[in-house]
C-alpha cells in the first residue's frame, strides 16, 4: 500500500506525528521531497530539537530557505520559546494592562505574572505561524514534523487550552467593563479588548484548518513494538477527542529480511505486533517501510524511503 490523498488539491497541511524516534521527521522529509515533484511546498519543523538538518544535510534555520537540490521545496524551523517571547514583548503593554485592571495585584505580582507562560500560548503562536504561512498562500502544500507525541498533542490542544484562558480574561474584563460603564455611563473597547479579541480569532482560525478533514491531514507514524503501538492508540484517541481523525498511518522499521538469525529473530518478534496493528488500526491505510541498513541522512535515502512511502510509479 502507498500513502494516498495528499494529492488533492485542497489538502494543504499534513501534520506528521507519534512517538520519539519512529520515523517522523524522516517520514515528513520524504514526503514534502514527494509533494515539491507537483506542487510548491514548506516544509515546517515544530520540534524544539530540530533535526530537519541533520536528516537532510543541510542547515534549515528560523527564515524560509531552499532545500538544495528541490526545486519547489523551502523549509523553516519554527520555535514555540521565540514566538512566545515575541509574542510577550509585542502585547506587553496590554498583558500588564489586562491584570491591572481586573485584579488587585500590585506591580511586583503583575511583573512576576508576566513571566509566567499563558497556558496554550507558545504553541498557539507556532501554530499561528504555520496558518499565517497558509494565509500568506505562497505554496501548495505545507508539511509539518512535529515533537514526540506529547508536544503533537499539545500542539492539538493548544487552541483550546488559550480560548479557556481568553474565556477567563474576558470574565473578569466583564467585571471592569461593569465597573466604568456604571461610573461613566459608557465604555469604549481598549488595547486589551483587542488583543483578546485577536487571540481569539487565531484560536478560531487554527481550529478552522485542524478540524477540516478536507485542509488538514493528521499522519500518525508508528512502529512495530508494543510501547509505540499503545502511545499511537492514545494519540489517535486524544485526537479523535479535537475532531482529528487520520485516514491512514505509517507503520515504519519493519524487518523483511531473514537473511541472518538476527534478522530471523526480529522478524518473528515484530510478527504479532503487525497483527496487533493490523486489527487495532484496521480502519487506516496502512503503509509499511521496511528498516534500512543504514540511518536516513541525504537524498539517496530520503528518495528511497519516498518510494516506499508512495510507491514508483504514484
Ligand atoms: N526505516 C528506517 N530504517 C533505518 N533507519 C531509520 C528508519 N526510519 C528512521 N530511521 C532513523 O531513525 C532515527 C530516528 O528517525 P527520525 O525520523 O528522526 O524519527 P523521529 O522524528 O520520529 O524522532 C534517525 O536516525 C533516522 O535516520
Ligand atoms: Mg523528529
Amino acid at each position: 500500500m502507498a500513502l494516498n490523498g495528499f494529492d488533492n488539491s485542497d489538502l494543504k497541511l499534513i501534520i506528521f506525528g507519534g512517538k520519539g524516534g519512529v520515523g517522523k521527521t524522516s517520514c515528513a522529509i520524504a514526503t514534502a521531497i514527494k509533494l515539491s515533484e507537483n506542487f510548491k511546498t514548506l516544509l515546517i519543523s515544530t520540534d524544539p530539537a530540530h533535526s530537519l538538518s541533520d536528516s537532510l544535510e543541510q542547515s534549515i534555520g528560523f527564515s524560509v530557505q531552499k532545500v538544495a537540490g528541490h526545486e519547489n521545496l523551502d523549509a523553516i524551523e519554527v520555535d514555540a520559546e521565540i514566538a512566545l517571547t515575541k509574542f510577550k514583548s509585542d502585547h506587553h503593554r496590554e498583558l500588564k494592562k489586562l491584570l491591572e485592571t481586573s485584579s488587585n495585584l500590585d506591580n511586583q505580582d503583575i511583573d512576576e505574572m508576566l513571566t509566567l507562560s499563558i497556558p496554550g500560548i507558545d504553541e498557539v503562536m507556532s501554530f499561528k505561524a504555520i496558518i499565517d504561512f497558509i494565509e500568506e498562500g505562497n505554496y501548495e502544500k505545507y508539511v509539518v514534523d512535529t515533537a514526540p507525541t506529547g508536544h503533537a498533542l499539545r500542539l492539538i490542544s493548544s487552541p483550546k487550552m488559550l480560548d479557556d484562558w481568553i474565556k477567563v480574561a474576558v470574565k473578569l474584563r466583564w467585571k471592569y467593563r461593569y465597573m466604568i460603564t456604571s461610573f461613566s455611563g459608557s465604555y469604549q473597547m481598549d488595547e486589551v479588548d483587542s488583543l483578546l479579541l485577536s487571540l481569539k480569532k487565531t484560536v478560531k482560525r487554527i481550529e478552522n484548518i485542524l478540524k477540516n478533514q478536507t485542509k488538514c491531514e493528521f499522519m500518525p507514524v508508528c512502529i512495530p513494538e508494543a510501547m509505540a503501538i499503545a502511545e499511537t492508540e492514545r494519540l489517535l484517541t486524544d485526537l479523535g477527542k479535537s475532531e482529528i481523525i487520520p485516514r491512514q498511518i505509517i507503520v515504519n522499521h519493519v524487518m523483511v529480511s531473514d537473511e541472518c538469525g538476527f534478522c530471523q529473530k526480529r522478524k518473528a518478534g515484530q510478527s504479532k505486533y503487525l497483527q496487533q496493528i493490523g486489527e487495532t488500526f484496521a480502519h487506516l491505510n496502512k503503509v509499511e517501510v521496511p528498516v534500512f541498513a543504514e540511518e536516513i541522512k541525504g537524498v539517496e535515502s530520503l528518495n528511497q524511503l519516498k518510494t516506499f512511502l508512495f510507491g514508483v510509479h504514484e
